[in-house]
């Protein structure tokens, strides 16, 4: 079955507006794993504006199920993780002050560089992947510069879905063949929501892990974080 990663930034949106620890970061993490969450993912970003540095040792403290950071890997990125050692490092082609993830790396052009980040994540035993477009070619190049997995950012899917989901899910799913064809692991993640989600892990169901930040933590507004992760989990049953 589909692993679902809690994405957690927005919670410490939240808590970073007015200062104090409300909500609680760790015990929302440990409320998504109580609920069924198979994994939390963070996203630390060099201005600190939802996750803190400091929320990464503590986050690794708590969690029991898969611990999932991302982020673009710096060097302050690489000392965190490599101390903190979660099951997971995704990397992202963020630049410093960017609003949100919105495009794959470049893995061709990128590859020395990614082979050398890949190599310290490697020997550090986490594993590792890269968050990639719907092309096949930059996932062979993920591959050849040694990641365990590739992420597809599932933005545009979630985009064009509501217009027409064969012709959106397309590039995605041929992608994902590719993917399998390389022996490497297939996540997946940006605006999948309880609209498109169960659409996408049936047309490709074998797709590890899905991290879903946003729409779920909007959801839960409204349906309360237990039912909210429970009915995103229905979306992954095969
Ligand atoms: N994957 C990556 C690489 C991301 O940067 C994000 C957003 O932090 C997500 C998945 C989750 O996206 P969303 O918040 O839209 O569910």
């Amino acid at each position: 079955m589909t692993k679902l990663s809690v994405n957690i930034n927005k919670v410490a949106t939240i808590r970073n507006a007015r200062g104090g620890n409300t909500p609680d970061l760790l015990q929302v993490a440990r409320d998504c794993e109580l609920y069924g969450a198979d994994g939390i993912t963070v996203h630390p970003r060099p201005d600190e504006r939802h996750i803190r540095r400091a929320d990464v040792p503590a986050l690794r403290a708590v969690v029991r199920s898969e611990f999932n950071i991302e982020g673009y890997p710096s060097k302050e990125f690489l000392d965190l993780v490599l101390k903190a050692k979660p099951n997971q490092v995704t990397l992202v082609p963020d630049k410093p002050g960017q609003l949100t993830s919105d495009n794959g790396w470049d893995t061709v052009t990128h590859q020395e560089f990614l082979k050398d980040v890949l190599d310290d994540l490697r020997g550090a035993g986490i594993r590792s992947s890269i968050f990639i477009n719907a092309d096949s070619r930059m996932a062979e190049y993920a591959a050849k510069a040694g990641a365990d997995r590739v992420e597809l950012y599932t933005g545009p899917y979630a985009e064009a879905y509501t217009r027409n989901r064969e012709a959106a899910i397309e590039p995605f799913l041929e992608t994902a063949r590719r993917v399998r064809q390389l022996g490497i692991g297939l996540n997946a993640g940006h605006d999948l929501s309880l609209v498109n989600l169960r659409y996408f892990v049936e047309t490709i169901p074998w797709v590890d892990e899905v991290s879903i930040g946003h729409a779920l933590i909007c959801d839960a507004l409204y349906m309360g974080l237990e039912k909210t992760i429970a009915a995103y989990k229905d979306c992954l049953k095969k």
